[in-house]
């Protein structure tokens, strides 16, 4: 089992599309372990996008998501890391395929709906930034003899 952080965007929770795109990881058999409402601050943003303080677009990027609140939450599931990559589409909306999150939904390559970890040490990094351990519920699901087989 693989764990991945996963933002839904202010341009997400303003356009009331959290619910939508929430329901799509609950729908692929994704397990939801944690989850939050929160207002990113600019110390936050330059945490999360280390890599990206220093590239022209940054000041954009913070502005954008430190504009309004974020949901933060926890995906586990097999392989969940690429799975929500893939579920994701490109990081531009334009370029994004149809069938994917921001294929079917955003238009942008900064508001591009979804946020999710790009490997598992990226994963390791933002989950302990957004969340404490004690917030992250592992829980069995019922359902999960009729999402896969015991061997997978
Ligand atoms: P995300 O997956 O959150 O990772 C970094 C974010 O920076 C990315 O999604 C986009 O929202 C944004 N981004 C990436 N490239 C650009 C760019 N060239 N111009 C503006 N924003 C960008």
């Amino acid at each position: 089992m693989e764990r991945t952080l996963i933002l839904l965007k202010p341009d997400c929770v303003q356009r009331r599309l959290c619910g939508t795109i929430l329901s799509r990881f609950e729908a692929k058999g994704l397990n939801i372990v944690a989850l939050k409402l929160l207002q990113v601050t600019p110390e936050l943003s330059k945490q999360h996008y280390a890599e990206h303080v220093a590239k022209p677009f940054y000041p954009g990027l913070e502005a954008f998501i430190t504009g309004a609140p974020v949901v933060a939450l926890v995906l586990e599931g097999l392989e969940a890391i690429r799975v929500v990559r893939d579920m994701l589409g490109a990081t531009n909306g334009l370029k994004a395929a149809a069938g994917t999150i921001r294929g079917d939904f955003s238009s942008s390559r900064q508001m591009n709906l979804v946020h999710a970890s790009d490997g598992p040490e990226a994963a390791a990094r933002e989950i302990a930034l957004y969340f404490q351990p004690s917030e992250i519920c592992a829980y069995q699901p019922c359902l999960t003899p009729w999402l896969k087989a015991d061997d997978e």
